[in-house]
Formats: structure tokens, C-alpha cells, sequence
């Protein structure tokens, strides 16, 4: 839904730039048409295991490297042993476009060449702790996309888990960059608000997030 009251840009830290609706409404549907395709396979849509047992409750697939807790490859070793999909040259253009508009600086995409998304799908009772992303040999920046049912992020710093942080929602088509000397901060999912997301998008509830990321690693 739109926002009866308006949501401004807002920076979170130094790097950190949350801009609300940034994705159109028809730009949203393909992604989540997108998604929708990469969620079948070839390694599909699954509650990554954790290495003490037990499972996320967010659903996850990933783009270019598969990522698992705490390392990525080519290869879903823990899903089912398949190469994941490549990562599409027009997500890296969206990537570079995000960068250019959240840091009202049109050169500020240039370079830049995510080869890995994580897409995550949250029911109504999924969350995810605080932690870092810290998987990737690269401190370029993260690029953030949210789909469907508005959630609850929690931004943190990058020392600890706990405070200070800040917690904003993010809604359907909002973006969200950290880099710079914000890109190791901590960050969360608190809560999905179930119902918020308007099916328009082709997703009749839940909520999407699709980060981009640098690897920084080489084959
Ligand atoms: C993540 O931290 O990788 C996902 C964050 C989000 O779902 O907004
Ligand atoms: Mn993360």
C-alpha cells in the first residue's frame, strides 16, 4: 500500500541510506516473477540448515555463489549438489542504478559489480537475528531490496549486536544500502507485519528480500 504519510529518505550512518519505494510497482512485480523462477531451481527455495542442527526461518535462494553459513560456493553441497543459477547482468545494472540514487551521486554505481543476490522469503513468523554480513572478501557496498508485507529492520553498528540501533520498516519496493564504513554493521529482521503487502506485486503475502553483494571471491 502506499504510505498515507509520507516516508522521506533517511541515513542511518555514515553509508547507510534507507530510500522508501524506490522500486515502481511494475519493476517490483518482475522481480518477484523473477524470483518466482529462481525459487524453482535449479537448487530451489529452502530453510538454510545451520551448522548446529536447526534450520532458518527465512527461505532462501541464492544467484551466482550459494551461500551457506559461513562461506559461499558454487555449488549447494547442503541443498542438492547443483551449480546455482547466474547471477543476470540487468540485476547488476539494478545494483549500480540503487547505488547512484541512494547516494544522490550519479558516478557512485560506476564499478560496481555484485556477483551474488540472496533472495530470502519471510511468512508471517519469520525473522533473522542480528549479525553481519561478513561472508564477502569486499567491502563494496550491499544493495537491499524488500517485496510484499512491510517488516521491521533493525540497523545496528558495527561492533556489537545490541545498541545503538535503529529500527525502520521497510515496505514493499523500498531500498536499502550500506557501505562505506557502514557496510560490517549489524542488522535484523525484528518482525513481518502480515498483510501490509499489496498482491499487486504478484505476491499475495509474505515478504521478499533480495541483497546484492560483492564476493570478492574468483572460481
Ligand atoms: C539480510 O540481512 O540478509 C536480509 C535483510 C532483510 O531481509 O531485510
Ligand atoms: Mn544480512
Amino acid at each position: 500500500m502506499d504510505a498515507l504519510i509520507p516516508r522521506p529518505p533517511a541515513r542511518l550512518g555514515p553509508g547507510a541510506v534507507h530510500r522508501p519505494g524506490w522500486l515502481p510497482k511494475e519493476q517490483q512485480r518482475q522481480l518477484v516473477t523473477a524470483c518466482r523462477e529462481w525459487a524453482a531451481g535449479p537448487v530451489p527455495l529452502r530453510h538454510t540448515r545451520l551448522p548446529r542442527g536447526g534450520v532458518m526461518s527465512v527461505q532462501t535462494v541464492c544467484l551466482g555463489w550459494h551461500w551457506q553459513p559461513y562461506r559461499y560456493t558454487r555449488t549447494a553441497g547442503d541443498v542438492n549438489g547443483s551449480r546455482v543459477a547466474a547471477f543476470p547482468e540487468w540485476l547488476a545494472e539494478l545494483g549500480r542504478r540503487a547505488l547512484a540514487d541512494a547516494y544522490d551521486d550519479p558516478d557512485a554505481g560506476e564499478g560496481y559489480d555484485p556477483d551474488t543476490a540472496l533472495i530470502n522469503f519471510y511468512d508471517g513468523r519469520a525473522k533473522m537475528g542480528m549479525h553481519q554480513d561478513k561472508d564477502e572478501q569486499s567491502g563494496a557496498p550491499v544493495v537491499s531490496l524488500s517485496i510484499g508485507d512491510t517488516c521491521l529492520f533493525r540497523f545496528g553498528n558495527t561492533t556489537t549486536r545490541g545498541r545503538p540501533y535503529t529500527d525502520v520498516e521497510l515496505a514493499s519496493g523500498d531500498l536499502f544500502v550500506f557501505g562505506g564504513p557502514s557496510r560490517f554493521a549489524y542488522h535484523g529482521v525484528t518482525r513481518v507485519f502480515e498483510g501490509t503487502g499489496d498482491p499487486a506485486t504478484g505476491l499475495a503475502s509474505g515478504r521478499l528480500n533480495i541483497t546484492l553483494r560483492v564476493t570478492g571471491l574468483t572460481d
